[in-house]
């Protein structure tokens, strides 16, 4: 059931577990997280990715996302994740998203808040609820033409407080140790849980963890019990549909049908979002 994500984001800080953000980049993974999520009768929030635009366009996403959502009876809210700029973030809110994530955090405190103040005057004039994120979650990120590497800047305590007052965001993503992408070392990453104690406890929004994948379920479960609200997840999913399909192939000498290799990599997909509800969300 299309839900708001204030709603979902304001039950889960309340009661202190965490709603996985899987980002789809097609019908089928759409179709994957939604019914999983109805399948463990757990809300998510349901999130396209402007950076993903090469592989549908924002319209077929808003349609995908409110068509699979009202086809289930768990609670999902379609959000915009890491919309780039204004035009694009406006064209969402139109469309029909629940919410959407203006992340101008590349810029400098002053220039981000003007960025994500306008978005976030847009979106609430239009019932829309909105993300922002400060301090910048770094790593590798696939952009339509390479893997750009990105660096990573921690979040301080002053500089949330102050921009979430100055924007009037509903949710707040931070940065405290993970990072985008596929090409970690294999290690999971070292987090600052004391920073982010300190945030939950001065922040008033629900907070947001970018960067879920190779994080290490330990971390995620003391993430959310120390403050953390929404965790995306993307990168994961992306390679468990890889291998399903790799796997099909390999070791089916007679395969005939492409279905075949698509039902793989969907199953694999499940299976990832099914252990990350179970993990966080109950
Ligand atoms: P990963 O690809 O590292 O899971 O990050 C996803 C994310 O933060 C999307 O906003």
């Amino acid at each position: 059931m299309l839900t708001r994500t204030k709603e979902i984001l304001t039950e889960a800080k309340k009661n202190h577990y965490g709603i996985v953000a899987p980002d789809f980049w097609d019908l089928n993974s759409a179709r994957d997280y939604v019914q999983t999520a109805e399948e463990l009768d757990a809300p998510i929030l349901l999130s396209f990715a402007q950076a993903h635009k090469h592989l549908i366009s924002l319209e077929e996403a808003a349609a995908v996302g409110k068509l699979m959502a009202a086809s289930v009876k768990a609670p999902i809210a379609l959000h915009l994740d890491h919309g780039e700029d204004f035009d694009y973030v406006k064209r969402a809110i139109e469309l029909g998203f629940n919410s959407v994530m203006i992340d101008a955090s590349m810029h400098d405190f002053e220039e981000n808040v003007r960025l994500t103040k306008e978005a976030a005057d847009f979106a609430h004039a239009h019932g829309v609820d909105i993300e922002a994120e400060i301090g910048h979650v770094g790593g590798t990120t696939e952009s339509p033409t390479e893997m750009e590497e990105v660096e990573t800047v921690y979040t301080t305590v002053e500089d949330a407080v102050k921009f979430a007052e100055k924007t009037g965001v509903d949710s707040l993503a931070v940065s405290i140790g993970t990072s985008h992408g596929v090409y970690k070392n294999n290690k999971n990453p070292e987090l600052n849980f004391k920073r982010l104690k300190e945030l939950s406890e001065n922040v008033p929004v629900p907070l947001v963890l970018h960067g879920g994948s190779g994080t290490g379920d330990e971390n995620l479960k003391r993430c959310v019990k120390e403050g953390i609200t929404k965790v995306n997840v993307f990168t994961e999913f992306t390679v468990a549909a890889r291998d399903c399909a790799a796997k099909v192939v390999r070791e089916d000498e007679n395969l005939k049908s492409y279905m075949k290799i698509q039902k793989a990599a969907d199953e694999g997909i499940r299976n990832v979002l099914r252990h990350y509800i179970n993990l966080l969300t109950k």
